[in-house]
């Protein structure tokens, strides 16, 4: 038997073990979400989740971005096992996994790959049964989404447990968070649906759009949004993508940014969310 073949007997068999113990579902997959290209879903899954781990939360951040993976570039560290690998029968999801800081491991995703594997609706489903036999190691898992919603980011949303949906304050943005929240109840996802306003010039924009989105949603969609928060229009976030340093992480590279109002307003968003999955699984538990 081939290596490849040998690897594929030896996931199904895994599953098979797993499957049969029966382990209790979490609920603590994030899927970054919008309908709007370039509303910042990296930059705020990337420097959320490094803001969750200095505060002693254990995470998991999915590059599921797969033509045009960014995380890397961002944590500026050179990817060698990507999640097409996952995808290709290849390596095991756990074998993907590189702890890049402390309680903060990444599976990176691919960027231009001409011949990155179809996904199927059932090889996403077997990427989420995998995914949650490793949930008991983390206190969060993300996962970074693509712009739009196509079939597969669809798949990958309604599989998750609660999404985030990054808009920004502009017309076209909130409209295309709409459409992105109409879809996720056509397709059955029963989550939660967290709202982050990004690149907002400040909280009165940000809780007015939130306010314009809600007031849609609850007429038309009769469907529940959550404000989970937001954060300002801000340089340095275009500084430490140059620097290819993460904006949170406040080294000696970037002094001027430590303390600065968007890296409080980022903690404040991970705070909310530890809030707010406390609060969400005692209502599971319920
Ligand atoms: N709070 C912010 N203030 C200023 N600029 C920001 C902010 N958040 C993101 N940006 C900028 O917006 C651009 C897009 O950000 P990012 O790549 O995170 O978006 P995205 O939603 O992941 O995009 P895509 O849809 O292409 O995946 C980047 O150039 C980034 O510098
Ligand atoms: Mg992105």
């Amino acid at each position: 038997m081939n290596g490849q073949a040998e690897r594929v007997f030896e996931l199904q068999r895994l599953e098979k073990r797993l499957a049969g113990q029966n382990l209790p579902r979490h609920s603590k997959i994030f899927a970054f979400t919008s309908g709007k290209g370039g509303t910042g879903k990296t930059f705020l899954s990337v420097n959320m989740a490094f803001a969750l781990s200095i505060m002693g939360k254990k995470i998991l951040l999915v590059d599921f971005d797969c033509n045009f993976s960014n995380v890397h570039i961002l944590m500026n560290v050179i990817a060698t096992k990507t999640l097409s690998l996952f995808f290709l029968n290849k390596n095991l999801l756990p074998e993907l996994i590189t702890e890049v800081e402390p309680n903060l491991s990444v599976i990176f995703g691919d960027s231009g790959m001409q011949d990155f594997p179809k996904l199927s609706a059932g090889s996403i489903v077997n990427f989420f049964g995998q995914l949650r036999n490793l949930e008991h190691e983390y206190d969060f898992i993300f996962i970074d989404t693509a712009s739009g919603t196509n079939k597969e980011t669809l798949e990958i949303l309604s599989q998750s447990d609660h999404t985030i949906v990054i808009t920004s304050p502009e017309p076209t943005a909130v409209m295309d968070a709409y459409v992105v929240i109409k879809l996720l109840d056509g397709v059955g996802f029963t989550g939660e649906k967290n709202i982050v306003v990004n690149k907002s010039e400040d909280k009165n924009l940000a809780d007015l759009t939130f306010l314009n989105l809600k007031t849609a949603v609850d007429h038309f969609l009769k469907t529940e949004i959550k404000f989970l928060g937001f954060a300002g229009n801000d340089a340095a976030v275009s500084r430490s993508i140059m620097a290819q340093t993460l904006l949170m992480k406040q080294t000696s590279n970037l002094p001027s940014e430590a303390g600065s109002l968007i890296t409080l307003q980022i903690s404040e968003l991970a705070a909310n969310l530890i809030k707010y999955i406390h609060v969400a699984n005692i209502k599971q538990a319920g």
